[in-house]
């Protein structure tokens, strides 16, 4: 890293750790973590408080005129509310799932998220961060790992916190989220030429931290 501002982007599918990995990096580093999927939640939580009509192209508007989303300090913000132990929930997530596809959401997010980034040196994951919000990002990594492998983080960390559900279960959500992520119209789900890919499948934490160090060293 040069003295200048530098931005990191992280894509990958739903449950590859990006999260994890985005959070050491930016300890590490000493520069600020952008969780984009945590905002896109937000608004999901928004629209499920407002009873909003994902069809219903009006009140999406006016809902986007008037809401505020923040991130500070590893905190989500909603209209000054701190919402973060709020947007994990099954229902939040199916809603940030299909919510995420509108164009006007992503307009409204996309343009937040490069303000963010134009201040400071950041770290921002997601799923169109080296693809579109910062196509010009000094480091792409994309952090991917087999839908199998994802599941069954994902159903450790639930079973860990007393969720009731089952390994299928799980698979399947993931599955379904993968074809909405990547099948959007809009910004969809993609490895660009220049983002460096990173298969976590047989990686712990502290190895995939290392990779991406190191891969930030070589450039
Ligand atoms: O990473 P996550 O599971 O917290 O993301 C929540 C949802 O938001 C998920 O369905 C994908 C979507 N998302 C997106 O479309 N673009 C981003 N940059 C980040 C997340």
């Amino acid at each position: 890293m040069s003295g200048g501002k530098t931005v990191i982007a992280i894509d990958g599918p739903s449950g590859a750790g990006k999260s994890t990995i985005a959070k050491a990096l930016s300890e590490t580093l000493g520069i600020d973590y952008i969780d984009t999927g945590a905002m896109y939640r937000a608004i999901a939580l928004q629209i499920l408080r407002d009873g909003i009509d994902l069809a219903d192209d009006d009140a999406i508007s006016v809902m986007l005129e008037h809401v505020s989303v923040d991130q500070v300090s590893g905190r989500t913000l909603l209209n000054g509310e701190d919402i973060s132990g709020k947007i994990r929930t099954p229902e939040v997530t199916a809603m940030a799932s299909d919510s995420s596809a509108l164009p006007k959401i992503r307009e409204k997010l996309v343009a937040l998220q490069r303000q963010m980034g134009e201040r400071k040196s950041v770290v921002m994951d997601g799923r169109d961060i080296g693809s579109n919000v910062f196509k010009n990002a000094d480091y792409k990594f994309f952090i991917t790992a087999s839908p199998e492998v994802r599941a069954k983080r994902r159903f450790d960390e639930f079973t860990e916190k007393g969720v009731a559900t089952t390994f299928e279960e799980v698979l399947s959500d993931i599955c379904e989220r993968d074809y909405n992520d990547s099948h959007r119209a809009t910004n969809p789900l993609v490895k660009t030429d220049d983002a460096i890919e990173i298969f976590t499948d047989d990686l712990g934490i502290p190895e995939v931290l290392e990779t991406v160090l190191g891969k930030m060293t070589a450039l």
